[in-house]
């Protein structure tokens, strides 16, 4: 089977300064995968690259059966590639209604946000609120489903759970979970590396820029070394039983 994404010998950056050494990476359909690596590894770059976002960047990504070159990254999300970036996910002046129905590329929006409001219990009950009224756990939640507007095959999520109370990461985390479910793919990159992997299927670390592990989400988590120098303190079940 071949996969859903396929990018190979990715390399680029904002300007002169290469950032991404040569990447390469696959993700299936419905796969949940995790991009984990220290502070400034250049996670962010890649998943910007990936939906044709980086300034300068050169290799080659294939998305479902097709090269996306020549693909406008406007055009991306209608092919089934949708990216929740950090930060400004959402418009705060738009009410969360507005949000979902300014996504361009789907056909009947007004329903396809009621389908979502369906899912979205708490962002239904204040739908015409505007967006910048949301705690982030909500807004989060927002950016996921205007993400869904156009029925994604793949999500591209740069740290969903950033600043998130613990409560919320877990909230959002399921959310992730939920899409898998669905057979929709997710590009998590993420800080919380061990909670992520806990639920991955498989998951790659970066540093400098270039892929330096890749393996079944079990298989980094159980490499101790792996895990001290690239996941971090979070949680480590190694007290318990
Ligand atoms: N918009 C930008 N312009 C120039 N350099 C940037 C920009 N964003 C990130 N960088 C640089 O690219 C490198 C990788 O950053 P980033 O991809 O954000 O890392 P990560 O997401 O792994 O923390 C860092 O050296 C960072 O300073
Ligand atoms: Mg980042």
């Amino acid at each position: 089977m071949t996969a859903l994404l396929d990018a190979q010998d990715i390399r680029g950056g904002y300007d002169e300064t290469p950032i991404l050494n040569g990447v390469g990476l696959t993700i299936d359909r419905g796969e949940i995968v995790t991009i984990a690596g220290t502070n400034g590894s250049g996670k962010s770059t890649l998943a910007k690259a990936l939906v044709g976002l980086l300034p300068r960047c050169s290799g080659t990504v294939r998305f479902d059966g097709r090269t996306l070159d020549a693909v406008a990254p406007e055009d991306r999300p209608a092919l089934g590639l949708s990216y929740v970036p950090q930060v400004a996910n959402v418009f705060p002046e738009l009410t969360i209604e507005e949000n979902l129905w300014v996504v361009e590329g789907v056909g009947n929006r007004r329903a396809r946000a009621d389908e979502l409001f369906g899912r979205f219990p708490s962002l239904a009950e204040r739908r015409r609120q505007l967006a910048r009224s949301l705690s982030g756990g909500e807004r989060q939640q927002l950016a996921i489903a205007r993400a869904l507007m156009l029925h994604p095959k793949l999500m591209v999520m740069d740290e969903p759970s950033a600043a998130l109370s613990p409560r919320l990461v877990e909230e959002v985390f399921a959310l992730i979970r939920d899409l898998a479910a669905q057979e929709i793919a997710v590009l998590l990159v993420e800080q919380r590396a061990r909670e992520a992997l806990a639920f991955s299927h498989r998951g790659y670390i970066m540093s400098s820029g270039r892929i330096v592990a890749q393996d079944s989400a079990a298989a980094l988590l159980a490499d101790q070394e792996l895990a001290r120098l690239f996941l971090g303190q979070g949680r480590s079940n190694a007290a318990a039983s």
